[in-house]
């Protein structure tokens, strides 16, 4: 583990208050691991904007019945190859599917690939959440 600051924060009393009210339904036990959260997050957010790696999961779910559809996700998936790390498929009932696929590359390149998927006919939704590589 890396070395630990220690630096003070001076708030007005409502903002800390509203702050300590939400850590509080979000269940963090201390500010400080709060407010690491937040930073990390802002870093995060700081890199994808700046182009920088990233590692995230797309989720989208699709039309089973959709023709060819599944075919055209799979397609799509070689040609971004060298961003996606794996793929998990679920039959979500027997009308429709889920995909979940982890990424780690640019901003960029994630973009693209969720903006090919979300113009296919028959999927009805894309969502990209991003996380830090660990670098
Ligand atoms: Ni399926």
């Amino acid at each position: 583990m890396s070395k630990l600051y220690r630096f003070g924060v001076s708030l007005e009393k409502a903002l800390i208050d509203s702050f300590d009210n939400h850590i509080k339904t979000l269940q963090y036990n201390n500010r400080s691991e709060a407010i690491r959260d937040l930073i990390r997050n802002e870093l995060i957010q700081k890199k994808w904007k700046e182009g920088g790696k990233v590692a995230g999961a797309i989720v989208m779910t699709y039309d089973h019945h959709k023709r060819d559809l599944a075919s055209k996700i799979i397609d799509i998936q070689h040609h971004f190859h060298e961003l996606i790390i794996s793929t998990q498929h679920v039959h979500l009932d027997h009308d429709n599917c889920m995909e979940i696929i982890a990424v780690k590359g640019h901003s960029e390149e994630m973009e693209k690939l969720c903006s090919s998927l979300k113009a296919l006919v028959g999927v009805n939704h894309v969502d990209l959440s991003i996380s830090g590589t660990g670098d």
